[in-house]
């Protein structure tokens, strides 16, 4: 354990708090359903709904009483959750496996925010601002034309060439925030080490207007450094198609590369310019660094200003969530009420359903955030958790889920939690004649929320005069736990607050597991192993007469079948 963390050596068992066992006896209203209790208490919905910041969010769908919330709160303090926080914010070593501070939180402080943040003899205010400022005049070169190709072109496409956490964030708000493009520059975003996402990316692009952000924060993962060496042959060639000598090449990758990562020493080694490189640390973790350099490419697209506003929306989340007491902080009980789902009612995976087609990549930013942080086994300290970890995220945004799998959702045999977002203003204020087009789709939001919760009764489906058979097949059970968080538009900020959410809901869930949300072992296996099995795909026999026999074959039939 680092000295650095006041950490308990062995993180509290959750499974043998007082708190614990008593949900485990409480029933809470488990036995009269969400029709009952909100038919008894008329004030249900506004005593489980909640504000944080500029967002409202109503639990009360939940299947949870009053005395659920209250023993969920007892279990968060008997394991520590507040203390926990506390020490991420003030930068202890929270990441014990790697010996880290994690402080994505100090990315989005104001500048002269006091008291001020030293962390491990570095100021952590000053560094983040001065970096934030280079990559301003950066951003503002470039969207202003100043910042031109090697032939003098004015920049109309960037690509950022990077993958998880190095690109997740990046697509998913660049698709969100796209109707604030404002400087005539198109983002592309290449991820896969599927050849066909440089080809197809690149297909229809003009290098001499194209600038490339290579994206790591190690800058060693395979698929971004090969992706970006296919970038950069890339656009040397178009380059030299378009009459620029070869001996400008260095000037060519200067005026065309930039890069973004905590290791600037490799970016030096792999031929960008460290003057145009922008930093981060390694207390950012890649699944939380959107806030970070990794957002160059945001800043590019659709200005500091912009971006400023963004951070101001992470800032308010966090401010709430660290301040805000524990019977109305949302995070915290957002976090509890996923505890609640997994641990007590056997929930596996949780829905997440924008009503906003512009989030349609925010279950997929999730799934890394979540997955990557609780997907967990052990303990801080290496014994293994007590209780079932880090449920399944997933999710499209409604409608278009509705006609694919909720129905899964609303009759099927498993309980799926799931998050609703909608907001109450559209980016496109469309007609159909006289319907608002925007209502349309929110009345959706409302009917099922309101479906999954209440159901439909036997009776009710025989009162619509079905018999028989037809009436089980027509009937809904009700008490599908719903959390509905709405705004009243999808703003930078807002979108900043939905993300730092979402990032302390999870972070509380790894607090009472007693896990470290921050490392990301389980993803290493897989890469060694792709090292080793190159050889073996190229021809290698030797290492392939290694391998176990479906692996072979597998090989085998690959080499059977290239054409
Ligand atoms: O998949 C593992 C991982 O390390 C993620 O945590 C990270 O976001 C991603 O790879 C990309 O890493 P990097 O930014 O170092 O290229």
């Amino acid at each position: 354990m680092s000295e650095n963390s006041n950490l308990s050596p062995i993180p509290v068992d959750p499974t043998t708090t007082e708190a614990w066992q008593r949900l485990e006896e409480h029933d809470g209203m488990l036995d009269k359903g969400l029709r009952e209790v909100f038919a008894e208490d008329p004030d249900r919905a506004k005593k489980l709904s909640f504000e944080a910041a500029d967002l409202f969010v109503d639990l009360s769908k939940n299947l949870v009483s009053e005395e659920t919330v209250g023993l969920l709160l007892d279990l968060a303090k008997e394991t520590g959750v507040c203390e926990r926080r506390d020490e991420m914010f003030a930068g202890a070593h929270i990441n014990t496996t790697e010996d880290r501070a994690v402080l994505h939180t100090a990315l989005r402080r104001p500048k002269g925010a006091t008291p001020s943040l030293e962390v491990d003899g570095q100021s952590v205010d000053h560094d983040v601002h001065e970096v934030l400022e280079r990559i301003y005049e950066f951003a503002n070169k470039v969207r202003s034309g100043e910042w031109t190709g090697v032939t003098g072109k004015k920049i109309e496409t960037v690509i950022n060439v990077g993958i998880g956490g190095s690109d997740l964030g990046p697509v998913m708000v660049y698709e969100a925030l796209r109707p604030l493009a404002d400087a005539g520059i198109e983002a592309r975003f290449i991820s896969n080490i599927d050849p066909t996402d440089v080809g197809e990316t690149t297909r229809d692009l003009d290098p001499e207007t194209t600038l490339v952000i290579v994206a790591s924060k190690t800058f060693t993962t395979l698929e971004t450094i090969t992706n970006a060496k296919l970038v950069r042959a890339w656009l040397l060639e178009g380059l030299h198609a378009a009459g620029v000598a070869e001996s400008r090449d260095a000037e060519a990758v200067a005026k065309h590369f930039v890069a973004v990562s905590t290791a600037l020493d490799k970016v030096e080694e792999f031929g960008i310019d460290p003057q145009n490189a922008f930093g981060f640390w390694s207390w950012v973790g890649g699944r939380y660094s959107v806030d970070s350099a990794i957002g160059t490419v945001l800043t590019v697209v659709f200005g500091p200003e912009a971006f400023e506003e963004f951070l101001s929306g992470f800032h308010a989340m966090d401010e709430h969530f660290r301040t805000a007491e524990p019977e109305k902080n949302v995070p915290l009980l957002m976090g509890m009420l996923n505890i609640w789902n997994v641990n007590f009612l056997g929930a596996e995976t949780h829905a997440v359903l924008p009503y906003s087609q512009f989030l349609h990549r925010f279950p997929a930013y999730l799934q890394q955030l979540t997955m990557e942080s609780n997907g967990k086994a052990v303990r801080y300290d290496g014994s293994p958790v007590t209780a079932e970890t880090g449920e399944i995220f997933w999710g499209e945004p409604g409608t278009n889920g509705q006609h694919a799998f909720y129905q899964l959702i609303h009759q099927g045999t498993r309980l799926i939690p799931a998050d609703f977002i909608a907001f109450a203003n559209p980016t496109y204020a469309l007609k159909d004649g006289e319907t608002d087009v925007h209502e349309l789709f929110l009345a959706n939001f409302f009917a099922q929320t309101k479906a999954l919760a209440f159901g439909k009764t036997a009776e009710e489906v025989e009162a619509e005069g079905t018999t028989g058979a037809l009436v089980p097949a027509r009937e809904f059970s009700g008490d599908r736990p719903t959390t509905s968080i709405m705004a009243s538009a999808l703003t930078p900020s807002v979108l900043g607050q939905l993300i730092a959410l979402y990032e302390h809901i999870t972070f509380v869930q790894g607090a009472v597991w007693g896990i470290n949300s921050f490392d990301q072992w389980g993803v290493e296996l897989g890469k060694q192993l792709a090292k080793q099995l190159t050889s073996a795909v190229a021809g290698d026999e030797a290492v392939l007469a290694e391998q176990d026999s479906s692996t072979r074959q597998l090989i085998e039939y690959y080499r059977k079948h290239r054409a």
